[in-house]
């Protein structure tokens, strides 16, 4: 069994990364937020599978592309975060943030990512709908969950979650098509 699990936040500027960790860390929501969180270490005896856990936030104000790839490489799983209120963040998911993952990890080393639609404390309609179809596109989307890092919503179910992905892997309920 693995001995720590490493989680990466990623997504769009402005989805909340920074707030979600601080809020899970402080069980509060931060008014103020840095542009990036410091890695933080949860020790396992209060962590769910009581394993120490560390939580990684990437900034795209502060750090480059290439230290984006080392962190999704050094990762056991990754954290996609959108906004449920902002449409083109959601898109970014598909079009952006999938995509580059796959191109770091290839096949044979992919990483369990979680969907995490942070602010929903904004919205009374769910993402899911947007969301299922990406899941059902990229086999290495374990679980999505909808969150508030400001009324701390599922912030501690999202971690739990990934370190669930890292801890006992679940086999895809399908396996896509094989390719030419
Ligand atoms: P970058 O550092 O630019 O990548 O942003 P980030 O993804 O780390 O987002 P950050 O935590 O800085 O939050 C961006 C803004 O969204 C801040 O004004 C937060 O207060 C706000 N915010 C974060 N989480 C929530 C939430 O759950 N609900 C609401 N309503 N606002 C939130």
């Amino acid at each position: 069994m693995r001995k720590d699990v490493r989680i990466l936040l990623v997504g769009e500027p402005g989805v909340g990364k920074t707030s979600l960790i601080l809020s899970l860390v402080s069980e509060e929501f931060p008014v103020e937020v840095p542009a990036k969180a410091e890695e933080i270490t949860i020790p396992a005896d209060v962590t769910p599978e009581k394993v120490p856990t560390h939580i990684v936030d990437f900034s795209s104000q502060e750090q480059e592309d290439s230290q984006l790839v080392e962190e999704i490489i050094k990762a056991h799983v990754i954290c996609t975060v959108y906004a449920v209120d902002d449409e083109e963040s959601i898109q970014k998911i598909k079009t952006y943030w999938l995509p580059l993952i796959r191109q770091v990890m290839p096949d044979d080393n992919s990483r369990p990512v979680i969907l995490v639609g942070n602010k929903s404390d904004i919205l009374e309609v769910s993402s899911m709908e947007t969301i299922l179809p990406i899941m059902n596109e990229y086999a290495e989307v374990e679980t999505c969950v909808e969150c508030s890092a400001k009324t701390l919503k599922n912030i501690s179910e999202v971690f739990y979650y990934a370190q669930k992905a890292v801890l006992h892997p679940t086999a895809p309920l399908y396996l896509p098509e094989e390719k030419e």
